[in-house]
């Protein structure tokens, strides 16, 4: 075979490898697309209470989970962390969570069920005000770009609501009520059923 013959050869081997790779790519995501078929999945989407697993979630660490198609967060916080919210009471628009959208059994500056560890926070991260998703901004004010009198917290990027770390929102903010919590139950110190409590609400 003439070097031409052969490198025509060569460009039809790497021709039909690059479609190889190209059909194992539409398959591999496909696969998704089938799982998102199962009953389970589509119970989930309409509603279907949640399971997370909080075991190895480390203090000052957030997780987020999907239920209802909206953003939980679930937040692991540090004692540091607890004990700055009483001193926000007065910065906050509604410090006991009286307008919020909260089951009655969560209570206190922790917005957490009585009797159970106030340190993990549960709430919903869609800002109440047109629905944006606040980032996280859990460290101190100058680390973060923040007001030197930050401690700690979320920030709706789109219209500058700025929420505690209990969700509460801060004064003269768009955003008109507390970050909403879920209803929720503990099915052990690890795990938490969301979308589910043993209350009725
Ligand atoms: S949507 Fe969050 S401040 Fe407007």
């Amino acid at each position: 075979m003439s070097n031409q013959g052969k490198m025509d050869c060569g460009r039809r081997r790497l021709i039909v490898a690059t479609a190889a790779v190209g059909g194992s790519g539409v398959l591999a995501a496909l696969v998704p697309f089938v799982s998102t078929m199962l009953p389970s999945e589509r119970a989930k989407a309409a509603g279907a209470p949640v399971e997370v697993d909080i075991s190895k979630l480390e203090t000052g660490q957030i997780m987020t989970v999907e239920w209802r198609g909206k953003p939980v967060w679930i937040v692991n916080r540090t004692q540091e962390m607890l004990d700055t919210l009483s001193s926000l009471d007065s910065a906050v628009s509604d410090p006991k969570s009286e307008k919020a959208e909260q089951p009655q059994y969560c209570e206190g500056v922790s917005r957490t069920i009585k009797g159970r560890n106030p340190a993990i926070s549960v709430m919903i991260g869609v800002c109440t005000h047109l629905g944006c998703s606040p980032t996280t901004k859990f460290k101190n004010g100058a680390e973060e770009g923040m007001p030197a009198d930050w401690k700690g917290g979320f920030l709706c990027p789109c219209h500058g609501s700025t929420f505690d770390l209990s969700g509460r929102v801060f004064k003269n903010k768009p955003a008109p009520t507390n970050l909403p919590i879920p209803p929720y139950r503990y099915l052990s110190d690890t795990r938490i059923l969301i979308g589910e409590d043993t209350q009725g609400a």
